[in-house]
């Protein structure tokens, strides 16, 4: 079709999605979907460039297929697949490798700061490797989009980088692609740093609403954010983060504007604000996490889903690669 083309990955890695993943990202590629052909999947071979229990990431990897099934990742019209499924994106990778500079690798942003965090015994060559492993993942789908956060950038840059090499160097094969970056309105932070942002490493499991969290659970959580010693509810993201948190999270999920909420709130404390917005979360927690148990309990369809997307996937991707390899003189 004419339509454009994106591609986007997410890790396994945590299973459980957060809230800042599916406001942030997930809630994006389903309304991408309307207007591009999507390729959405389920990155586990970036996974395991850090350690990994097998049974773990598997379970992980079909708990993220599950999730973004229910949060309505249409198979029907987007290919839904795992990474390890489609075999194209480890030998594409290699091509890449023998194209990026140590020092252009070097360079990566994420891999210096993961590679602090591990030292240099903990670190693995893929963890080098991985924005490359992205640059293939892309590139096989000739994907003219990527949607992705402000922190991925980089990557998407050395994907053009390379892209517009291996064209120079051996004729016109690869779309240059563009970074989509996601909307930084739907950013959201820890409910108990709200000067963070929330993420699975955060500090306390208190800051993090994990969408598979029993929705009463979660409903607690929200109870118990960090606010601050005024009673005003206004946002102001640098005075008051953990009330301009909460107004983001609401609004985001029942698209009320923050200034109409500010409105409503007018005059009211903090715990009417928590009040509701626990009931709101509940609200959208609880059908998502019925809807992915529903899948993870008919494991034969999420079988079936990954297989005909993999196939979908390789549609594409297999052609590319085969260009690519024939260029290259393989
Ligand atoms: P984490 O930060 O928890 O490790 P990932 O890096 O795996 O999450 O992010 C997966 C996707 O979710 C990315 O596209 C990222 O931009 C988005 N994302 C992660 N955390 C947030 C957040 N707090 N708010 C908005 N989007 C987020
Ligand atoms: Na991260």
């Amino acid at each position: 079709s004419e339509r454009s083309r994106v591609l986007s990955g997410i890790q396994p890695s945590a299973g459980s999605f957060h809230l800042g993943n599916y406001l942030g990202a997930v809630r994006q590629w389903v309304a991408l979907q309307e207007s591009h052909d999507a390729f959405y999947t389920v990155v586990d071979m970036h996974a395991i460039t850090v350690p990994q229990d097998p049974d773990t990431l598997r379970a992980n990897t079909r708990l993220s297929a599950a999730q973004l099934l229910a949060a309505g990742i249409d198979p029907e019209r987007s290919a839904l697949f795992v990474q390890s499924h489609v075999r194209e994106h480890a030998e594409l990778a290699w091509i890449m490798n023998c194209l990026t500079g140590f020092g252009e690798a070097s360079r990566m942003t994420q891999f210096k700061d993961k590679a602090a965090k591990q030292g240099a015994e903990g670190t693995t060559v893929g963890l080098f490797t991985y924005p490359v492993l992205q640059v293939a993942d892309i590139l096989l789908y000739q994907a003219h989009q990527v949607p992705v956060g402000e922190d991925q950038r980089q990557h998407v840059e050395l994907t053009r980088d390379l892209a517009e090499r291996f064209n120079a160097r051996y004729g016109e094969t690869f779309v240059v692609p563009e970074a989509y970056i996601l909307k930084e309105t739907a950013k959201i932070y820890d409910l108990q740093e709200p000067s963070a942002k929330m993420s699975k490493s955060a500090a306390s499991p208190k800051g993090l609403v994990n969408l598979m969290d029993e929705p009463k659970a979660t409903a607690r959580k929200i109870k118990s954010a960090v606010t601050d010693t005024e009673t005003e509810i206004r946002f102001d993201r640098e005075n008051k983060p953990g009330v301009s948190n909460l107004l983001g999270i609401y609004s985001n999920l029942t698209g009320v504007t923050v200034q109409a909420l500010e409105e409503k709130y007018a005059g009211k404390g903090y715990g009417a604000l928590k009040t509701d917005l626990a009931e709101v979360v509940v609200d959208f927690v609880t059908p998502f996490r019925d809807r992915t148990l529903e899948y993870l309990d008919d494991p034969a369809t999420l079988d079936k889903i990954l297989a005909s997307g993999a196939e979908k996937a390789r549609e594409v991707a297999a052609p590319t690669l085969a260009a690519a390899y024939d260029k290259v003189g393989f």
